[in-house]
């Protein structure tokens, strides 16, 4: 038997203890148990954790348990050792209540997996919306080697020769149904033609944002988020990435290495380039606490506003993932921020080298799907940061506003016009299908409409709702949209210039609860405020009476994990974690090795 193995791998405690023969031997026999050997556990080769997001359950990350045979042939080539394993499944569209509650609960078994077992280091196989940031908070958390693999995109969706995009071609359908232009039927397949192959959705919604974020921040390999799930590139990739793991893992390159505030801070600059989603913010927060970095919410307006919108894919622009790998994905993107200087050049990447290196003499490939900076999709792309009465942050895209909308309500600095109407409140989504159409409502082209209740404790989970359709009786008098506004979340691959992540929310008595239907609101973007017209008074007499009453009411938990994630959940403007888990940071280094289990 070697005995070459490096004495600093935390894998050696399991499997070469000489200070604890009997603790060894139990350890050894049952990873024995599936065909490893001796001579190979005893070799001091890096133990390299897969955690597989994909299963059945999660169609999104499928794909991964293809790509794995991949990873392992790069981790052995390198010389590691695989040993796959599951992480709760996370699927954003089956999910009910949302997907938006597992989150947390994936990051928790995570962080168990690779502190409590032989892990050496980890391949992160990301994808689906919170399978991203679920995996990197946990390997934030823990600190061992890590590094993440998208599963990529699906094709491109076609119907009648035009691309249909996942979620954005739902919106899209709900009106031409509303509208009567089609059936049940037809609606039907209308959203399947947007999903043709394996692979997470093709438009730049949460999971495209998510995993062209984890490139930008560092935590993947250059120029490999956006390539498409069926491509052989994607298996290719998925070899390098098991190969690159094990040279990390050697040279000790751990996320805290990586994910330091300049790398956030890329990562926003990136995010309005590319139009990214409404929860990235929320995911960002969460994995920069985890991490230990701060990162305030205004950081995603002071960075991030002014940067063009670059890449032309929908729901704010036209192409689709195939067409965003092939005009040069993250790489070409980064290179025009950087000759732009936007970009902090000296982060370091899962590759040893630094973003700079990496990215600077990118190229696009494709003019039509990737724009040169100084002729953008649109200007000033990223977020505003609003607050007001009824909030004290809340996030809007500015990416998918129309140029008329933003020259009446937001550039034009001498016509300080703000949006304003009466209120339609809402209390969840199910409350919102059923009066919806009702023309007793009296909805009109003034109206805003409020989704509340909505959030990481009143849903629970925070729920994807709060982009809400007008009456139908208004979009066949042609008006397609409403300004929305809410506690909960918006799928990145919807096209609303909602006001969205409202917190706190009105489950944690925010002004959002005082609400009613029929109070004046005024939006003032330019000032970046949203009011109601009441005062203070009472607002006051209002919250007062609402605490008389037991505080905002919300349906009971469903679950133990239900209950528990609502005992502990902080709002979205701070990352909807559990508050307390922060603390424990790097725990690979500061905890020590956990206790021997006999
Ligand atoms: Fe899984 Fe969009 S629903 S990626
Ligand atoms: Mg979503």
């Amino acid at each position: 038997m070697t005995n070459s193995h490096n004495p600093k791998l935390r894998s050696r405690a399991w499997f070469d203890n000489p200070e604890n023969v009997d603790m060894t031997s139990l350890y050894l026999e049952r990873y024995l148990n599936f065909g490893l050997s001796l001579e190979e556990l005893r070799s001091g080769k890096p133990i390299i954790g897969i955690a597989q997001t994909g299963s059945d359950l999660s169609p999104c990350n499928r794909h991964h348990l293809v790509l794995a045979e991949r990873i392992r042939e790069g981790i052995r080539e390198a010389g590691g050792i695989a040993l796959e394993f599951p992480v709760h499944p996370i699927q954003e569209t089956g999910k009910r209540p949302t997907a938006g509650l597992d989150r947390n609960l994936a990051y928790l078994g995570l962080v168990e997996a690779l502190y409590g077992y032989p892990l050496d280091g980890v391949v992160l196989t990301t994808g689906c919306d919170k399978t991203t940031p679920a995996c990197l908070m946990a390997a934030a958390t823990v600190n061992i080697p890590a590094i993440a693999l998208s599963v990529g995109p699906m094709l491109n969706g076609w119907h009648k020769g035009e691309r249909t995009g996942s979620g954005t071609i739902v919106w899209k359908g709900r009106e031409m149904l509303a509208a009567g232009e089609i059936d049940d039927e037809g609606f039907i397949k209308l959203v399947a033609s947007s999903a043709p192959s394996t692979g997470y959705c093709n438009t730049m919604g949460t999971a495209t944002t998510m995993n062209s974020l984890a490139e930008a921040l560092g935590m993947m390999l250059p120029g490999s988020a956006a390539i498409p799930a069926p491509y052989r590139d994607r298996q290719e990739c998925a070899y390098r990435t098991g190969k690159r793991i094990v040279e990390m893992v050697h040279d000790d390159l751990k996320p805290s290495d990586i994910l330091t505030i300049d790398a956030f801070r890329n990562a926003i600059v990136v995010n309005s380039a590319i139009g990214g989603s409404t929860n990235a913010p929320i995911h960002l927060a969460a994995l920069a606490r985890h991490m230990g970095v701060e990162l305030a919410l205004q950081e995603w307006e002071t960075l991030g506003h002014k940067v063009p919108l670059l890449v032309n894919l929908q729901p704010a622009g036209e192409y689709l993932g195939e067409d965003y790998y092939r005009a040069g994905g993250v790489p070409a993107v980064v290179a025009q921020l950087i000759a732009n200087g936007l970009i902090r050049e000296d982060a370091l990447t899962v590759n040893g080298k630094t973003i700079g290196e990496n990215c600077r003499s990118a190229t696009i490939e494709d003019e039509r799907v990737i724009k040169a900076f100084d002729q953008p999709v649109r200007e000033e792309a990223g977020f505003l940061v609003l607050s007001g009465n009824l909030f004290d942050a809340a996030i809007m895209k500015t990416s998918v506003i129309s140029a008329e909308f933003r020259e009446r309500y937001l550039s034009n600095p001498n016509d300080p016009e703000a949006i304003e109407g009466p209120a339609i409140v809402f209390d969840g989504p199910e409350d919102y299908h059923k009066r919806i159409d009702d023309p007793a409502l009296g909805i009109t082209s003034e109206t805003l409409m409020f989704m509340r209740g909505a959030g990481p404790i009143g849903y629970p989970g925070a729920a994807e709702v709060v982009n809400m359709r007008p009456p139908a009786y208004l979009i066949t008098e042609g008006v397609s949209a409403l300004p929305c506004i809410g506690d909960g979340r918006q799928s990145g691959t919807s096209g609303s210039p909602s006001i969205l992540n409202a917190s706190p929310e009105a489950a944690a008595l925010g002004g959002l609860a005082l609400l009613e239907t029929g109070d004046r609101v005024r939006i003032d973007l330019r000032k970046r405020t949203v009011n109601v017209l009441i005062s203070d008074e009472e607002l006051a007499t209002r919250r007062a009476a609402l605490e008389a009453k037991g505080g905002y009411a919300y349906p009971a938990s469903q679950t133990p994990w239900q209950e528990i994630q609502r005992a502990l959940v902080g709002q979205m403007n701070t990352g909807a974690i559990l508050e307390g888990a922060e603390k424990f940071q790097r725990v690979a280094q500061t905890m020590g090795l956990p206790r021997d289990n006999h």
